[in-house]
């Protein structure tokens, strides 16, 4: 029998992009697509349900002149990123019809992956979903082995979050509570301060677009320095903390989202702080701790369950809002993890 087919609307990536990604860079196709895995292929065919925007996605626009950690997208292609999707049909041995994945998938309803190994199997469906997109995926991971892997954090040290309202920041910030660390962020805006305070529960917050003097509004809550600094941002804010760590402090490099958009990076010009002060500061890519993630999920779930970890998500509605949801994160107008809704099951 022929396999039921459907109509499948995509978000296409027009060409490469210079500088601040617009919604113009992005155009709406409709193909079709069979509901069926081929025969010849051990793949799964999904129905994606939340797709995730996440500041990575800036570096695959953009035309590949060098080899990366990632690739890039091609033009004219579906955009891909990570989702949480329901399995439709599949050949692949780890995957059956009915399960809830997350994973790396395309911007659109259906998507046929043919590499699923990378896929995750989501178990516990006593969480909200979507959580699969943030706290619960790519970026808890990411906040996890950031701080506890590379930051090797020890009770009453200080901390410091930069982007510390977003998908990651807002859990490494109540990790760095968990761990019993003092522990300031800092975010775009009054709200975004607000809520790191009173949802959060960081000890300070700060808005970094209302300080003339990064390096002292630093000095002001970290009188004696910082022991610890889960770097989101770079440019400007990383020279100011590296004028307040402490010595034998770790700065576990997780993203630099101010230099995204940049054709021309920022210098970074206090950097021998790094040798005086015998600093520790160590990039990490969250796909290579990805076999941490069954020890995350024990250490995090309960967590969640009882109500002493709580993730924000800013939520827009449709694949038509997608476009705009993803460039809003690099004009921080995202408050808590970015997703978009394509389907609910
Ligand atoms: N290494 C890894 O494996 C890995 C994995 C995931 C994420 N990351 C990195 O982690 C960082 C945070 O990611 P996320 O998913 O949590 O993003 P997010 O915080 O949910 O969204 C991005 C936020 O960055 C801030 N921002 C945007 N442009 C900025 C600028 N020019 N200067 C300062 N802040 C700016 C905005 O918040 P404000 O309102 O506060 O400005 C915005 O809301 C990013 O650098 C990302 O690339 C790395």
């Amino acid at each position: 029998m022929a396999a039921q087919e459907v109509s499948n609307k995509q978000v296409i990536l027009k060409d490469y992009v210079v500088g601040s990604p617009k919604e113009s860079d992005m155009e709406f196709t409709t193909s079709k697509i069979a509901l069926k895995v081929p025969e010849d292929c051990d793949g799964i065919l999904v129905k994606n349900l939340y797709l995730s925007c996440d500041p990575f996605m800036r570096g695959r626009m953009t035309k590949p002149e060098r080899a990366s950690y990632v690739e890039a997208f091609t033009p004219g292609k579906p955009i891909t990123g990570y989702g949480v999707s329901k399995v439709l049909d599949s050949q692949h041995p780890n995957f059956k019809a009915g399960d809830l994945v997350w994973g790396m998938t395309g911007w659109e309803e259906y998507s046929l992956i043919t590499s699923a190994q990378s896929f995750f199997k989501i178990e516990d469906t006593d969480v909200p979903l979507s959580y699969y997109t943030g706290i619960l995926g790519m970026p808890g991971m990411t906040a996890y082995t950031g701080f506890y892997e590379i930051g090797s954090p020890k009770r009453g040290e200080c901390v410091y979050v930069s982007a510390a309202s977003g998908a990651v920041g807002q859990l490494v910030g109540q990790l760095a509570k968990l761990a019993g660390c003092y522990v300031v962020g800092s975010a775009g805006s009054k709200e975004k301060v607000e809520l790191l305070k009173s949802k959060f529960g960081f000890d300070e917050a700060f808005n970094y677009k209302e300080e003339e003097d990064l390096e002292a509004a630093l000095r002001r809550y970290f009188p004696d320095g910082i022991d610890i600094y889960f770097e989101n941002v770079g440019g400007k804010m990383l020279d100011a903390v590296l004028m307040n760590m402490k010595d034998h402090g770790r700065i576990p490099t997780c993203g630099m989202i101010s230099q995204y958009n940049l054709q021309q990076h920022d210098g970074v010009h206090n950097l021998f702080n790094v040798v005086s002060k015998r600093i520790r500061m160590q990039g990490f890519i969250v796909f290579d701790h990805y076999h941490l993630y069954p020890k995350y999920l024990e250490l995090i779930l309960p967590q969640i369950k009882e109500g002493k970890v709580s993730y924000v998500e800013d939520v827009a509605e449709g694949l038509e809002n997608a476009p705009s949801a993803l460039i809003g994160i690099f004009a921080g107008r995202n408050v808590g993890k970015q997703l978009v809704v394509v389907a609910r099951e």
